[in-house]
């Protein structure tokens, strides 16, 4: 059977594209939004791009219900917390959450160049801080641009670097991302470390005004890698 994988904030950029990629994997795919309509509309137009891929849609709480292991959270920072929040006590054993929220000063006036920094330290500990204790959380995708996400026939040739504090969670997270032709998944350490791979977004937002292009990151001569 094919597995589903949930993207949270599917109807918008990061999470749409991200739904494309998913679905030419060959993963079904679930967008999940506050309203199911808007969901179910993405789900559509999703599958009007992506020949023989399977999408829904719905809420988010309908979302997270259809996921076999893997939800996805693609909302601005600002949302996260609220977004999260209504879901304690609708996870599943054993369903991991890859948070890609990156605290960008947007949220308080500021630039895209620039990071606010959360009370707990970085978003994703903010993301496990409001999910149930007994599911996972991982972050990454921080850096991977959903304008290169949607140009579908170009292989995103770009890494992206994962935190989390269980091996077997970003595991999970690695095996279904790297599905996705072009991307590689690094593992940069625990939770904690997200902290330093959120602040790579502004950095590279930068880097993209200052090029008009949509770089992403490659992190060079890993052993036994490309
Ligand atoms: N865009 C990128 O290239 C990119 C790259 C890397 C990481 N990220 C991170 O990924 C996250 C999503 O970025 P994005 O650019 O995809 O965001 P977005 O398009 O602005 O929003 C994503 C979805 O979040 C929901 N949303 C928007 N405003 C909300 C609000 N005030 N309250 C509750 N829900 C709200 C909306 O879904 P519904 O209205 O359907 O609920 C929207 O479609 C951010 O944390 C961003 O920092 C983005």
């Amino acid at each position: 059977m094919t597995e589903t994988v949930t993207v949270l904030g599917g109807t918008g950029s990061l999470g749409f594209g991200l739904a494309l990629r998913l679905g030419r994997a060959g993963y079904a795919v679930c967008l999940g939004s506050r309203d199911a309509e808007r969901g179910a509309e993405a789900a559509t137009r999703a599958g009007a791009l992506v020949d023989g891929a399977t999408y829904t849609g719905g809420s988010h709480a309908d979302a997270v219900a259809a996921a076999d292991r893997l939800v996805v959270l693609t909302v601005p920072y600002a949302s996260q917390v609220s977004t999260l929040a209504p879901l304690k006590g609708r996870w599943r054993t054993g369903q991991v959450v890859l948070d890609a929220t990156v605290p960008l000063a947007t949220v308080a006036g500021g630039r895209p160049t620039q990071l606010v920094q959360p009370w707990l330290g970085s978003a994703a500990a903010q993301a496990r801080a409001a999910i149930d204790p007994e599911i996972d959380v991982v972050s990454g995708l921080h850096t991977i641009s959903a304008a290169a996400l949607i140009e579908l026939d170009e292989p995103l040739e770009q890494d992206t670097l994962i935190c989390g504090d269980r091996r077997e969670a970003k595991a999970v997270v690695a095996e279904v991302l790297s599905g996705i032709d072009g991307l590689r998944v690094v593992d940069a350490g625990r939770l904690e470390v997200s902290r330093l791979v959120e602040g790579i977004t502004p950095l590279l937002i930068g880097i993209n005004i200052r090029n008009k292009t949509h770089a992403g990151l490659r992190i060079t001569r890993l052993p036994g890698r490309v």
